[in-house]
């Protein structure tokens, strides 16, 4: 079979289509072989309290609407999933059905796996690899999903836009080709817009559901307050940032979403967006502190009081993910936490 780099000797392909071959390509891409916590680290991999602190979230808003389905997009190792469903079996006893949708067959395997004992009657778990729903309210969530799909740039120079495309010769190279996309007049020379096809195409689906059936979708990913017009895109290999052309199918890719773009498509389908919030505000109001202080004051283990103070800080650290990561909710119907409103 022809080789990607045969073939780019020749031609170039858009940011977007590399990006899903280093990740998702049969048996090499990153996500086909590396488990979440192998190159990188994501909030649910560093402790359960992630889970927990969504799962009181959630039962607030169960408590006035009864919704009994949730939906989780790109769940890596399953590990959001089982935290949510172990916090909700000692709160819960109405029967529930939770889905994870899951593009990478190696961590559908993994998720199955790790799951496996958490089923029951009335806790129905599925996994699909499409993203498909049922006709009903549903509550959806995701954790470093949009910000680890495929994005193109476009770059304006000397008033023109030019759209980086990937090409081979003896290695991988970018390269800007005249585009003939149409971009607001504002943007100045330098500027650089990223795109992500599937995003929007994923949110709109998404949105359009909680429009029609109810329900609402939470959200946590990398990216500012306001986005600039700047490169965001970066690989992680072995916990190290690098070129995302330097370990092509040995590192993740990713940049920072726009939430701007979120909340303006929820907008203009009637929906109401609250926040973003960063991830540390999001914690602390639902109790992440008062859990650590509870569960220190029943151990005496020393190590498993530092362990867990590390926990808390990599979770909550405002210079790391506690700041970094933001969290948008998005919902047909008003709600009643004020998380939103600190
Ligand atoms: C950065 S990882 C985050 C994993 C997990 N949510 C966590 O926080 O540990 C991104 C996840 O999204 C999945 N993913 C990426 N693109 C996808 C797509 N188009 N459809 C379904 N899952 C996808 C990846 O395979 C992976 O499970």
């Amino acid at each position: 079979m022809l080789d990607i780099r045969d073939f780019l000797k020749i031609n170039h392909i858009s940011l977007s289509r590399f990006i899903n071959y280093c990740l998702y390509k049969k048996d090499k891409g990153f996500y086909q072989k590396n488990s979440i916590g192998t190159h990188f680290i994501t909030s649910p991999e560093v402790s359960q309290l992630f889970g927990e602190c969504i799962a009181i979230f959630f039962l607030i808003i169960l408590k006035k609407y009864k919704i009994h389905t949730f939906f989780e997009l790109g769940p890596g190792n399953g590990t959001l999933m089982k935290d949510l469903i172990l916090s909700f079996k000692k709160f819960i006893k109405d029967s529930m059905s939770f889905y994870l949708y899951e593009k990478s067959i190696f961590l559908r395997k993994l998720q199955t796996n790790n799951l496996s004992n958490l089923y029951s009657k009335s806790y129905k778990i599925n996994f699909l690899k499409k993203l498909q729903f049922n006709k009903e309210p549903i509550f959806f969530f995701c954790n470093e999903f949009f910000d680890a799909l495929p994005i193109n740039q476009f770059e304006k120079v000397n008033n023109s836009w030019f759209e980086k495309r990937v090409t081979y010769s003896n290695k991988f190279e970018i390269i800007n080709i005249k585009s003939k996309e149409k971009f607001n007049k504002n943007y100045k020379n330098g500027d650089i817009i990223e795109i992500s096809p599937l995003s929007k195409l994923y949110l709109i689906k998404i949105l359009k559901h909680i429009k029609q059936y109810g329900g609402g979708f939470l959200i946590f990913d990398y990216g500012p307050f306001s986005k600039s017009n700047i490169n965001t895109l970066q690989a992680l290999h072995n916990s190290k940032k690098c070129g995302i052309l330097d370990f092509p199918f040995q590192s993740d890719i990713t940049y920072h979403v726009n939430f701007k773009d979120f909340t303006n498509i929820a907008k203009k389908l009637g929906l109401i967006s609250y926040g973003p919030i960063t991830q540390k505000d999001f914690l602390f109001f639902h109790g992440i502190n008062e859990r650590v202080l509870d569960i220190i004051s029943k151990t005496s283990s020393k190590e498993k009081i530092e362990s867990l103070n590390k926990q808390f800080e990599r979770l909550t650290s405002p210079s790391g993910m506690g700041g970094l990561i933001k969290c948008i909710y998005i919902s047909r119907e008003k709600i009643d936490s004020a998380v939103f409103k600190l």
